[in-house]
């Protein structure tokens, strides 16, 4: 590729999302030719951040010293051991847990400068967040739970969206269920279609498949790609399933709150 080609990616108004040429200097098998942040259409780039949780005894220092770029239409899988902090630094990610330093910057945002209501309205917006324990409102049913982000976003028919995208992970026949009355892989599923729906930029979730069967853990990987392929969106996904990862473009080992090791699939 001639240099001005490779330039050429790094407009971000030119910039394919889904030509990932970026953000896999191991590839190509040489070193990444651009390392300025600014110059990357990056949808994340995390600097150095530290988090400690919890008090006293139960203090942990979860993330040390994490620094990561994800390119714009990429997809990360995010793999390590049980207690490594990946759901912690995916919560990190989409600006729901505030580092003790270091820096967060969501599609050219720096998420260190916005205050809560702030962050909260950039979420809404740009970022798809599925959770390792769901998070559905228990007094609101599948369909309504699904229209919520769509509704605060102001989005016209909320419903018959919502309606759709839990169609789309096959729940058509569990609309007015409430989460208690689903079971754990049709929480999952219901929490998938909240996240996907407002058509979010970027999307973090935490083990989208993992309470899911073989077959249904399929639809849900297909619908998550699907949105990457066809609306460019970035992936973020945590997952212990080594057929999930390969299907990343890349996988991000954590071990005890660092980075391991960042390896092309
Ligand atoms: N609020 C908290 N207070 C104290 N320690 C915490 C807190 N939250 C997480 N931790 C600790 O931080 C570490 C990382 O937690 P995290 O949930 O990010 O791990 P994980 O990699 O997602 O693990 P798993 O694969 O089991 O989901 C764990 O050892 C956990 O006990
Ligand atoms: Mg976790």
């Amino acid at each position: 590729m001639s240099t001005d080609a490779f330039r050429l990616n790094l407009d971000p108004d030119a910039f394919d999302p889904n030509s990932l040429q970026i953000g896999f200097p191991s590839m190509s098998g040489k070193a990444d030719p651009v390392r300025d942040p600014h110059a990357i259409a990056h949808a994340i780039s995390l600097a150095d951040l530290d988090l400690s949780l919890g008090r006293g005894a139960a203090r942990v220092h979860v993330l040390r010293g994490i620094s990561l770029d994800v390119a714009k239409g990429e997809a990360v899988g995010l793999v390590g051991p049980s207690g490594s902090g990946k759901s912690t630094l995916l919560m990190v990610m989409a600006g729901l847990e505030r580092p003790d330093s270091g820096s967060i910057v969501v599609e050219g945002t720096d998420l260190g400068r916005l205050d809560e209501d702030a962050l909260a309205r950039f979420r809404g917006r740009r970022i798809g967040i599925v959770f390792q324990a769901f998070h559905l409102v228990p007094t609101m049913t599948a369909l309504e739970n699904v229209a919520l982000p769509l509704e605060l976003a102001d989005k016209p028919d909320a419903h018959a969206r919502a309606k759709a995208e839990l169609e789309a992970v096959g729940l058509g026949h569990r609309l007015h269920h409430y989460p208690a009355q689903l079971s754990g892989g049709e929480q999952q599923r219901v929490a998938i279609a909240r996240a996907i729906a407002p058509d979010p930029a970027i999307l973090v979730a935490d083990e989208p498949t993992g309470n899911l069967d073989e077959a249904t853990g399929r639809q849900i990987v297909d619908l998550l790609f699907a949105l990457k392929r066809d609306r460019g969106a970035t992936l973020v996904l945590v997952t212990h399933d080594p057929g999930l990862a390969r299907l990343c473009d890349r996988t991000v080992s954590l071990r005890s709150g660092r980075v391991e090791a960042a390896l092309a699939a």
